[in-house]
């Protein structure tokens, strides 16, 4: 009796409440099951300027990912380029020895150090998971199992690491038609096949092997709707008459960040849509969350995208 009362609740709900909650499908790529990425010959691979090589085995490890570029960065603590297995892996694997990141995990280049450590305790101590679990579960189990000495010196060195600029942005009506791959990233697909961007962000690497070669020098681009830009550039300094609240306020009058309040500006729109939506569904959470929770509220996914879209395209 109780299966079938609820059937007839479902029944009597429009198609969307139910799918109102599940995060965009656009917004959270996840790698579909049973995709088989295609072969790579096990042969030296090169990027350009740099005189390493690494095999696909070597580019792949979790626990020694390429340094292509040594002399470009500070020395690295080992957490962050070998992590501690099994449990932690490098951060460089995801983060890039650069910190500049893949628009499935984050930039992290330059971000205030106390920032970064508060960021590894809030997943550590269960606030910060995503709206899509799959795309937190690997950072809260790397916090779960690192020591504060640890988590400070990844903190310090990331900070330590002037960003660059890393994705452009560019406004468009349509995309190259696209798929989900390897560690979760989107390709456009081959062919010259678009379709509409619709309300999307579809961020995507420049040259798909420089980006599965984990090389610090090869950007993404982010297509965006038309009128992003400046719909979010608007709404962030005026705060759309009482919608939101000017972002400058605590992000910094240029939205490179102050004091302990994260940069926006040339950070991946994509990464910061998720964390505008994650946090206002309530899945990023944590003391400092607060502060944005009346910036979030009345936020629709246009705004976000909008915002998103103004913030990655300045000047890191
Ligand atoms: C397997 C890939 C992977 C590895 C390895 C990895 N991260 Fe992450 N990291 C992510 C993803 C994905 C996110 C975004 C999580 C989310 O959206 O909630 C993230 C987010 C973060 C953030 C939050 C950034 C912000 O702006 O709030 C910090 C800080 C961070 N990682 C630090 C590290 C450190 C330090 C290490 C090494 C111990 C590390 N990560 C290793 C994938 C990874
Ligand atoms: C009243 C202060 C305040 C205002 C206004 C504010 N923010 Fe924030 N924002 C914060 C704080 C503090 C954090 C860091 C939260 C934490 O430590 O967990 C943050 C974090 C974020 C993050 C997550 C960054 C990351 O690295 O993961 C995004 C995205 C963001 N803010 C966007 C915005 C935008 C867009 C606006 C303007 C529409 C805005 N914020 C206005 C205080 C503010």
């Amino acid at each position: 009796m109780r299966k079938m009362i609820a059937a007839s609740v479902l029944a009597l709900l429009p198609i969307g409440a139910l799918a109102a909650d599940a995060p965009p499908e656009w917004a959270y790529p996840a790698m579909p099951q049973g995709y088989v990425p295609p072969a790579e010959p096990e042969v030296a691979q090169r990027v350009t300027g740099s005189q390493k090589t690494y095999t696909p085995k070597e580019i792949g490890n979790q626990f020694a990912p390429p340094d292509w570029f040594p002399n470009q960065h500070p020395a690295q603590p080992a957490i962050v380029a070998r992590g501690k297995a099994p449990e932690v892996n490098a951060c460089s694997q995801c983060h890039l020895s650069s910190g500049s990141g893949h628009p499935e995990s984050a930039n992290i280049a330059g971000l205030p150090a106390a920032y970064i450590f508060e960021q590894l305790q809030e997943f550590k101590n269960g606030n910060r998971t995503s709206m899509l679990p799959g795309r937190s579960n690997n950072m809260v189990r790397f916090a779960k199992n690192m020591t504060d000495e640890e988590m400070k010196q990844a903190a310090d060195y990331f900070s330590a690491i002037k960003p660059i600029v890393w994705n452009k942005v560019i406004e468009t009506d349509t995309v190259g038609k696209s798929f989900v791959g390897e560690g979760n990233m989107r390709f456009i697909s081959a062919g010259n096949d678009k379709e509409p961007i619709g309300k999307r962000i579809i961020e995507v690497p420049e040259d798909e092997h420089g980006a599965k070669k984990r090389d610090p020098h090869s950007p993404f681009v982010a297509y965006v709707p038309r009128g992003s830009i400046e719909a979010g550039s608007t709404l962030a300094k005026t705060g759309g008459n009482g919608k939101t609240i000017q972002c400058g306020v605590c992000h910094g009058p240029d939205f490179k960040g102050l004091g302990n309040v994260p940069p926006l500006a040339g950070r991946s729109p994509i990464y910061l849509y998720r964390q505008l939506n994650d946090i206002q569904h309530g899945t990023r959470k944590g003391n400092a969350i607060a502060l944005m929770q009346p910036v979030v509220q009345k936020l629709t996914s246009d705004d976000m995208i909008a915002l998103a879209a103004y913030m990655g395209s300045l000047t890191p």
